[in-house]
C-alpha cells in the first residue's frame, strides 16, 4: 500500500517490534500522537497530585520535551504504556527508568497511568512487572528504586505487592496543599525480584 495509509501501516508495524510486553500491557516508544494525551493527563489535578508536577502544562512545552528525547540516553527515554482493552491497544500512561548508574547498576523508576478510567484494573501492576523485567533481565540492573509520596496508598500497595521494600523516608520533603509531606524511598534488588518470579511460577 502506498500514500499516507502505507506510512501509517509502516509505523504500526515498527511499533510492534522491540516492545516490552507483560500480561495485558506493552511498553513502547513515545510517538508524537501521544503528546495531546500527556497534556490532558498532566493537567488533571487528580493525576498530578501524586507526581512531582504542579504547574499547568501546554502542548508546546510537551512538544519541546519530545524533541529533547533524542538527546537522552536510549535506556532512559520514557516509554508509553498501552493496555489491552476489549481487543484493542489503548494508550493509558507512561513509565521509565532514570539516572541509570553504570557501576552500581541501579536506576530510579517512575510510572503514571494518566487515564484515570484505567486505575485499579491491574494495569499499573503489570506495567511495573514489564519495566522491572526489562530493568533486570535486559539492562542487567541490580537495584531499582523509586520515590513515592506517603499520601499515595494506591501506589504503595502496588509497589509492596511487587516486592519493593521501604528503604527510607525523606521527612517533610514535599510541600503540597499548604503542608509539608513525607516521601518514601522504596527499592527492589535483583535477587528479590528473582525470588518473587519463582513464586509466580
Ligand atoms: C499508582 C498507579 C501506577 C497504580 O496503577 P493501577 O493500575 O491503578 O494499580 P493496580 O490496579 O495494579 O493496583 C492498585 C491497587 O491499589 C488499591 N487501591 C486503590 N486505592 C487505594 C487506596 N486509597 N488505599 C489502598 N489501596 C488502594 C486497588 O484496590 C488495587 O489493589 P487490588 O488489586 O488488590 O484491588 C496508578 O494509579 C497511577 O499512575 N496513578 C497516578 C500517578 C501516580 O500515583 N504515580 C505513581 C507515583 S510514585
Amino acid at each position: 500500500m502506498s500514500g499516507q495509509n502505507g506510512w501509517i501501516d509502516q509505523v504500526e508495524k515498527m511499533k510492534g517490534e522491540g516492545m516490552i510486553c507483560y500480561g495485558r500491557v506493552r511498553l513502547r516508544a513515545v510517538e508524537p500522537e501521544d503528546l495531546p494525551r500527556f497534556v490532558q493527563w498532566f493537567n488533571d489535578p487528580e493525576v498530578v497530585e501524586n507526581l512531582n508536577m504542579y504547574l499547568p502544562m501546554s502542548l508546546v512545552e510537551e512538544e519541546r520535551w519530545y524533541e529533547g528525547l533524542a538527546q537522552m540516553k536510549p535506556a532512559e527515554r520514557p516509554l508509553a504504556i498501552d493496555a489491552r482493552f476489549e481487543k484493542q491497544w489503548v494508550h493509558i500512561g507512561s513509565c521509565g527508568l532514570m539516572d541509570i548508574n553504570p557501576t552500581a547498576l541501579n536506576a530510579e523508576l517512575g510510572i503514571s497511568i494518566g487515564d484515570k478510567r484505567y486505575w485499579d484494573k491491574g494495569y499499573g501492576s503489570e506495567a511495573m512487572q514489564a519495566l522491572l523485567q526489562h530493568a533486570f533481565e535486559t539492562l542487567n540492573l541490580h537495584r531499582v528504586y523509586l520515590r513515592v509520596y506517603k499520601s499515595n496508598p494506591r501506589a504503595i500497595k502496588v509497589y509492596n505487592r511487587i516486592g519493593f521494600c521501604e528503604e527510607g523516608c525523606l521527612r517533610e520533603d514535599r510541600f503540597s496543599h499548604g503542608q509539608y509531606q513525607d516521601t518514601l524511598i522504596m527499592g527492589i534488588l535483583r535477587p528479590e525480584w528473582d525470588a518473587k518470579k519463582e513464586n509466580r511460577g
